[in-house]
């Protein structure tokens, strides 16, 4: 499946994202053991999150068909899942496989995790080593999955610093702590998104949070609760681009997710010109929300900085492509995970930008981008639903029809973003051929 956009237009309208991704794998796996019923609104039925879904399902907890982003979870308690029947793929989905790499490592069955192929070459050593150190038996092909998780062992608490700022390192080993003797802590190099710690609270489970250090004393209770998940301000993050770099646009995001941990990208925005208005802040079920108001601005360059990036780091494709259009140099740096995302996102956006005649100059920690004239081209994703959705925006601004090649991913976080954007006013067709 391929997007092929004309160019030109501008993004004018009213519209809702779909859910959090990272949210709805967290309510999933919660849900999924805690005491009692969980009732979830604002799910995102992408491919991602329905993978995590289906784990859980196999692994005996009654989760009703989601319907319009509703459905409620039955849990089974902390100590209730039963063995699955089989390897569980989680297909594209990183956070499924830390995640519940963690979460299955204290549990009395054994399981094996697997993935498609983008997955089978993602690193988990990040996640194996603090898990060994709690007393999990994990194996790997080389560090990456599948992971096969013996069943049966003791954990216990552990201290670990992360090496690296990663909510799903963080998030795996809370999920072990739960099943651990004593505390379990992670301390953070820089803050990352924390919807663990707020969704753990949010089910009743006591967290410590403090300075930079989060912990938790295993073996409590959660308790099923109501979760309302707001828009993904990852899959916002592609419109608020198009909107500025499009001429005449105004463009309204409801119902934005705007968590500290996770709006990095309109701050950046921000520092590079844009004209981002949020109204209606309100707090929903422990989680920041508002409307966004985009309208087109010019953009400059600017030096990213540093401590933006793992708050921002799903936005920074889409940032990037407004890079492209802004006004003079941006530089980005200290932003090397990149390199382990779905693809190799580094290269993949200094290959897609230098097809648009986009000049550019790679660093083994990020790149630097000169705005300028957007071609056309035929853009390659790597399979990577960020990619596809970034380079779709470009179209906006460039002077000739532009074909996003092989777009099928995109499902995995935004199903129905074709579509949408279309609605909008993006100049977008999609085909098989
Ligand atoms: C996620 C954390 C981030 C992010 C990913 C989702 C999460 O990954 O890129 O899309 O839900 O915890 P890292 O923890 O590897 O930075």
């Amino acid at each position: 499946m391929h997007f092929y956009l004309e160019p030109g237009g501008k993004l004018v309208g009213s519209i809702r994202v779909p859910g959090d991704k990272s949210m709805s794998h967290r309510v999933i796996m919660l849900g999924a053991i805690a005491e009692g019923k969980t009732d979830v609104s604002g799910f995102l039925e992408g491919e991602d999150a329905l993978s995590t879904l289906g784990a859980f399902r196999n692994m005996g907890v009654m989760i009703s068909e989601p319907e319009s982003g509703r459905l409620s979870i039955e849990g089974v308690g902390l100590r209730g899942l039963q063995a699955p029947t089989g390897i569980m793929d989680v297909g594209n989905s990183g956070t499924s496989i830390r995640l519940m790499a963690g979460l299955l490592a204290g549990q009395t069955f054994s399981s094996v995790l697997t993935g498609d192929q983008s997955l089978l070459r993602r690193p988990m050593a990040r996640v194996i080593t603090p898990l060994s150190q709690m007393g999990a038996v994990i194996s790997s092909r080389e560090g990456c999955p599948p992971l096969e998780i013996s069943g049966g062992r003791k954990l216990r608490g552990v201290h670990y610093e992360l090496p690296v700022a990663s909510a799903q390192v963080k998030s795996s080993v809370l999920l072990a702590g739960l099943f651990a003797e004593g505390f379990t802590s992670v301390v953070e190099p820089a803050p990352t998104r924390d919807h663990t710690e707020r969704m753990l609270t949010g089910f009743g489970y006591a967290v410590e949070v403090e300075s930079g250090s989060i912990g938790l004393e295993g073996g409590g209770t959660l308790q099923g609760t109501r979760v309302d998940i707001p828009a993904d301000i990852s899959s916002a993050a592609f419109f608020m681009v198009g909107a500025s770099i499009a001429e005449g646009s105004d463009l309204v995001l409801e119902h934005v997710g705007i968590n500290p941990t996770r709006d990095g990208v309109i701050r950046i925005l921000k520092a590079m010109g844009a004209d981002i208005e949020s109204s209606n802040e309100r707090d929903v079920g422990g989680e920041p929300v508002a409307d966004l108001r985009i309208r087109s601005a010019p953009l400059r360059g600017i030096d990213i900085p540093v401590e933006e990036v793992p708050l921002a780091i799903d936005e920074l494709p889409a940032i990037l492509i407004a890079a492209a259009c802004a006004e003079g140099v941006t530089v980005l740096r200290g932003a090397e995970e990149l390199r382990v995302k779905e693809s190799d996102r580094i290269a993949s956006m200094a290959e897609g930008l230098t097809q648009l005649g986009i000049s550019n100059t790679v660093h083994a920690d990020g790149i630097t981008v000169i705005g300028g004239d957007i071609g056309g081209g035929v853009i390659a994703t790597h399979h990577d639903h960020r990619i596809a959705m970034s380079f779709a925006m470009a179209a906006l601004r460039a002077s000739d029809r532009i074909k996003v090649s092989d777009c099928a991913h995109v499902a995995t976080s935004f199903p129905g973003f074709a579509e949408l954007a279309a609605r909008v006013g993006l100049r977008l067709d999609v085909a098989d051929t």
